[in-house]
């Protein structure tokens, strides 16, 4: 198959905003890579987007995203079976409704939310860069809300769910923003879309998560845009032309450009959560004690 010649990896591509990101681009002839925590529904998602496209050219990628190792494999998988790499969409999120831990001591929704594309984006990168041009499109949210650099943990504060996800998909613009600038002249662009508010499964999947998303999907979720209407956004600027060259973005309904939270605006800062997030991947080699840096 791959009738255009390009390779594109989704993550979270079993449901929501990621299955309808990979099913259009399978429509469009790309080899696409799906990432999913779980082999019936990431195998389901295939079988689906195959019959729905006709394309075979699908390959199915398994990582949980609050195991570092599970993500250094997919890593490895993903170099082995794709030789080039054309579009990264760093799309799985979810949110916890209490406080949970990785194996690594972290924080499940900071760590499936910005840790793990922060890994998976490092792991990827000199493919992509070999396979110039090349982009990456982070899919971010509104519902931004300042990191708390004394306690990314969670650890003195009580735990809340929104805020943990508005900290971590805050995350998203602080590593795109500063992810561009690295990246500038490689070929290799990076974005960050907020794909509007849609009907999904948010938080909806497995025990961890709560009431909250599941009342709003049943309250509201007939009269939210669906999720392939959310991907036609994040797809012009995964895949259009007139994204080419752009990068350090961060972009909304109709592609206007969205005016981050000051925070993020702030280079130092970026630089200062890339920092400790290298640390807390082990992309430094001497990283101390992860939960030393959490604490700073
Ligand atoms: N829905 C909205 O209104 C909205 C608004 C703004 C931004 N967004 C963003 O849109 C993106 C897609 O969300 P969605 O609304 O389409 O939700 P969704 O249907 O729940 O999709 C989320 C995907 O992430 C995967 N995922 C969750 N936890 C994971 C983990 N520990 N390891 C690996 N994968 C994991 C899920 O897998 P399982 O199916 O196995 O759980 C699922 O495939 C997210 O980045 C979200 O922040 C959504």
């Amino acid at each position: 198959m791959n009738m255009n010649g390009k390779t594109a990896l989704v993550t979270g591509a079993n449901s929501g905003l990621g299955k309808a990101l990979a099913l259009a681009l399978a429509r469009d002839g790309w080899r696409v890579g799906l990432v999913a925590r779980n082999v019936e529904r990431g195998a389901a998602a295939i079988a689906e987007i195959r019959a729905a496209t006709g394309n075979t050219d699908l390959h199915l990628f398994i990582a949980d995203f609050t195991d570092q190792i599970a993500i250094r494999q997919l890593a490895v998988a993903v170099c082995d079976q794709f030789e080039y790499l054309h579009l990264l969409i760093n799309n799985a999120a979810t949110a916890y409704s209490e406080r949970r831990l990785t194996s690594d001591g972290i924080e499940c929704t900071f760590a499936v939310n910005h840790l793990a594309p922060f890994l998976l984006t490092h792991l990827l990168l000199e493919r992509l860069k070999t396979s110039a041009p090349a982009r990456i499109v982070t899919v971010g949210t509104r519902m931004n809300t300042a990191l708390d650099f004394t306690d990314l943990n969670w650890e003195r504060r009580r735990y809340r769910m929104m805020q943990a996800y508005g900290q971590a998909k805050l995350g998203n613009l602080h590593f795109t923003f500063e992810l561009a600038r690295r990246l500038n002249g490689s070929g290799v662009t990076a974005n960050c879309v907020f794909p509007g508010i849609f009907n999904s499964n948010l938080g909806g999947t497995d025990g961890a998560q709560n009431w909250f998303w599941k009342s709003i999907a049943v309250l509201f979720g007939w009269a939210l845009p669906t999720p392939e209407r959310a991907a036609q956004r994040v797809l012009f600027v995964a895949t259009d032309s007139t994204f080419a060259e752009i990068s350090g973005m961060y972009l909304g309904n109709h592609h206007q450009l969205l005016k981050a939270p000051a925070q993020a605006r702030n280079a130092q800062i970026n630089r200062q959560l890339w920092r400790i997030s290298e640390t807390l991947t082990g992309i430094l080699p001497a990283a101390p004690s992860p939960l030393r840096q959490l604490r700073l």
